[in-house]
C-alpha cells in the first residue's frame, strides 16, 4: 500500500509573516494525522523559516525547483547541495509552469531530478499535457515523454527515489479539476509506462494528481486506485483548506 502524499505548493505568494501563519495553522490541523505524509514548498527565501518551524514535526518541506548543476557560477540558481542544507526533503521539478515560461525541456529537468536523487532530496516531477493537447488526443504521447526524460538519462531505478505529480495544465489554478475517472486513467497509463522497465517499481511509486484539487474534491480524486495524493496549489495557501486535503488523504490510506 503507499502512503499518500499532500504537498503544498505555494508558487511565488505570500509574506514572511503569512508563510509563519500557515505554517502554524498546518502544523496545529495535521498534529493527529499518522497515515498520510504531508509537505510544504515555499518560495525559497521562505525555506530557513519554515525549517526552523516545522524541526520535531512529521511535516516535511521542499523547494520548487532546484539547479540541475552541482554549483559555482550560476547566478540566481540554488543547489540539491543547499536545498539539504535547509533541511529540505522534496524538490518539485518539471513544473508546467517552469516548462511554459522558464524553457525547460525534459533534458535539464531531468538532470533536475537526479541532482536531487544524488543529494538525498525526493524530487516531485510534475508531468501533464496542456488543453491543446488533450484535444488533439496526445495525452498520452505527452506525459510519456515527459517520464521518459528520467527514464533515458537515469534508467528506472531513479523512480524508486522520487514522486511523479500528473498536473494537467488545463486544471492548474482554473477552478476545472479532471474528473476522478480522467485523472485515473493518466495515472494508470503512467504507472503502466514504468510497469515495462519494473513492475515493483511501478507498484510503489507515488503519483499525486494536481490542478484546482480543493476540500471538495480531494476525497474522489484521492480515492481513485493510482492517485496517491494531491500536489496543491491556490488551496494549500489556507490552511483549513491545506488541512481537509490532508484528512481525505488521512481516510483514504
Ligand atoms: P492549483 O491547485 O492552484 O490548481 O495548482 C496546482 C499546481 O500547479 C500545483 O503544483
Amino acid at each position: 500500500m503507499r502512503r499518500p502524499l499532500i504537498a503544498g505548493n505555494w508558487k511565488m505568494n505570500g509574506t514572511k509573516a503569512d508563510a509563519a501563519e500557515l505554517v502554524r495553522g498546518i502544523v496545529a490541523g495535521v498534529s493527529g494525522m499518522q497515515k498520510t505524509d504531508v509537505a510544504v514548498c515555499p518560495p525559497f527565501p521562505y525555506l530557513y523559516l519554515v525549517e526552523e518551524l516545522l524541526q520535531g514535526t512529521a511535516i516535511g518541506w521542499g523547494s520548487q525547483d532546484v539547479s540541475c548543476e552541482d554549483g559555482g557560477a550560476f547566478t540566481g540558481q540554488v543547489s540539491a547541495a543547499m536545498l539539504k542544507d535547509f533541511g529540505c526533503r522534496y524538490a518539485i521539478v518539471g513544473h508546467s509552469e517552469r516548462r511554459q515560461l522558464n524553457g525547460e525541456t525534459d533534458g535539464v529537468i531531468a538532470r533536475k531530478y537526479a541532482q536531487a536523487v544524488a543529494n538525498g532530496l525526493v524530487p516531485i516531477l510534475c508531468v501533464g499535457e496542456t488543453l491543446e493537447e488533450r484535444e488533439q488526443g496526445k495525452t498520452e504521447e505527452v506525459v510519456a515523454k515527459h517520464i521518459d526524460g528520467v527514464l533515458n538519462l537515469e534508467g528506472v531505478d531513479a523512480y524508486a527515489h522520487g514522486v511523479v505529480a500528473y498536473e494537467p495544465v488545463w486544471a492548474i489554478g482554473t477552478g476545472v479539476t479532471a474528473t476522478p475517472a480522467q485523472a485515473q486513467e493518466v495515472h494508470a497509463f503512467l504507472r503502466e509506462r514504468i510497469a515495462k522497465k519494473s513492475k515493483e517499481i511501478a507498484k510503489g511509486l507515488r503519483i499525486l494528481y494536481g490542478g484546482s484539487m480543493k476540500p471538495g474534491n480531494a476525497a474522489e480524486l484521492i480515492g481513485q486506485p493510482d492517485i496517491d495524493g494531491g500536489l496543491i496549489g491556490g488551496a494549500s495557501l489556507n490552511a483549513a483548506d491545506f488541512v481537509a486535503i490532508c484528512q481525505a488523504g488521512e481516510d483514504n490510506a
